[in-house]
């Protein structure tokens, strides 16, 4: 069923020109300087040039931040600064702690272990839908702490896992749930909100992981609304950079043992002194989101300006993903191509980020991926012979898919562009 918007709306010419501008080699590849069209930015994202500008600005400059000369002082600036807009970001509470680590799985992993030590219970609930870093953390700590692992199923026809589904496996026994927000498989965005509210009726004082690596590019997440104790974010998925690693954790998870230098307060994950340039890069998205809000809704508090923008980058990526599976143009829709499969095609577009995983009759997943790259298209298999890949597609009964995932910077006519070429590998 449609219950929203479901042909989303397009940014306006001038203003995605000027967004494209704003982000690293959108058209052409930066190494052998060949046109492209970079369609997985599920697997890391265009870079935003002052992302970038701004990392290096800060990773070059050699003080220790923990000294007290006044650039050591403008660099714990720029790490309270990102802290603050990453706190600003997630609408967490100021309580909240900021953690680190050197990827988004290290962090979950992380997380993951304080929360199962530390929290009674004798089950822990996940879904057969998350990473490996979220499902085999789950797993691994739930058998170090003597719990019994529950696995929520997928739907096939929504490319999710339903509330119901979730909240079945929990009881007043269950130490936590891990739950990812957005599927790097499907596109599927879980409704979390009705997962926090429904598992905490059966137990009101239930932790909650959150893996919300590839659902934070394409839409503002609201900790106020969904209160879970601890969610991750990946910068390079994010306009970003790579090589970090976030989380935020809700007071009483950040107090949970963890590795500590024993003289810091019990909710400080800090350990060490981590780059600065990483919260200056995130800053920088942070600037570049409400940048957009503010072109639709003129000077506002920051994280009403971040949540505009991210509505509005959500729409114009909802109206592409319209594009591609209706067409419109001289080409038909992926829906309408001979020869192409759109999986887990859900209708109601606004349950989806834009992420597809489609199939062309005749060519193996492989095979594809390497026959667009040879018409300049970046796209990537997720095959069952990947560990990455096979609890997923074997809970929806695939064998594999080609997964496409622009941004929101592309353009209607590239669109068209891939349909056009996709209608020729068809
Ligand atoms: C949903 C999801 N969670 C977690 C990760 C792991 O991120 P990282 O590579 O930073 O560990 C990924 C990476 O693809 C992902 O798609």
């Amino acid at each position: 069923m449609v219950t929203g918007n479901n042909q989303g709306s397009l940014f306006e010419t001038e203003l995605l020109k000027e967004i494209r501008e704003k982000f690293c080699d959108v058209e052409q590849d930066p190494i052998f300087g060949c046109d492209r069209l970079f369609f997985d930015n599920a697997g890391g994202s265009f870079r935003l040039k002052a992302a970038s500008e701004a990392f290096q600005k800060a990773d070059s400059i050699p003080d220790c931040p923990e000294h007290r000369q006044k650039q050591a002082l403008w660099l714990q600036e720029v790490q309270r600064k990102g802290t603050e807009d990453i706190k600003m970001m997630f609408n967490a509470p100021e309580e909240s702690s900021v953690a680190t680590n050197l990827t988004a799985s290290m962090m979950m992993f992380e997380m993951t272990r304080a929360i199962a030590e530390g929290v009674p219970g004798t089950n822990v609930v996940t879904t057969a839908l998350e990473h490996p870093s979220a499902f085999d953390s789950a797993k691994y700590f739930a058998e170090r702490t003597g719990k019994e692992l529950r696995v929520a199923q997928t739907n096939r026809v929504t490319g999710g896992v339903d509330v119901e589904e979730i909240v079945r496996l929990v009881d007043q026994d269950t130490s936590f749930i891990s739950v990812i927000y957005g599927s790097n498989i499907s596109g599927a965005v879980i409704d979390m909100e009705a997962v926090v509210r429904e598992c905490r009726r059966i137990k009101p004082d239930l932790f909650i992981i959150c893996d919300a690596v590839q659902h934070t590019p394409h839409a503002a997440i609201d900790l106020s609304r969904t209160p879970v104790d601890a969610v991750n974010f990946a910068p390079y998925k994010f306009f970003g950079v790579r090589g970090m690693g976030f989380a935020i954790l809700s007071p009483r998870a950040a107090k949970l043992s963890h590795n500590q230098l024993l003289a810091k307060p019990a909710g400080d994950w800090e350990l060490g002194s981590p780059a600065a340039g990483h919260f200056a890069s995130v800053s920088a998205v942070a600037d570049y989101v409400c940048w957009i809000g503010e072109k639709f809704i003129g000077a506002a508090d920051r994280r009403a300006l971040y949540e505009e923008g991210m509505k509005q980058i959500n729409l114009h990526e909802r109206a592409l993903l319209y594009r591609m599976l209706e067409g419109g143009g001289a080409v038909p829709g992926l829906r309408h191509m001979p020869g192409v499969s759109v999986y887990l095609d859900y209708e109601d577009l606004s349950t989806r980020d834009f992420i597809l995983a489609i199939g062309i009759d005749g060519l193996d997943y492989i095979k594809a991926v390497e026959e667009y790259e040879k018409e300049g298209v970046i796209v990537f298999e997720r095959v069952a012979s990947s560990h990455f890949s096979v609890r997923m597609l074997h809970s929806f009964g695939m064998e594999g898919a080609i997964r496409v995932s622009p941004l929101h910077c592309h353009t209607v006519e590239e669109i068209d562009r891939f349909l056009q070429i996709t209608q020729k590998l068809a």
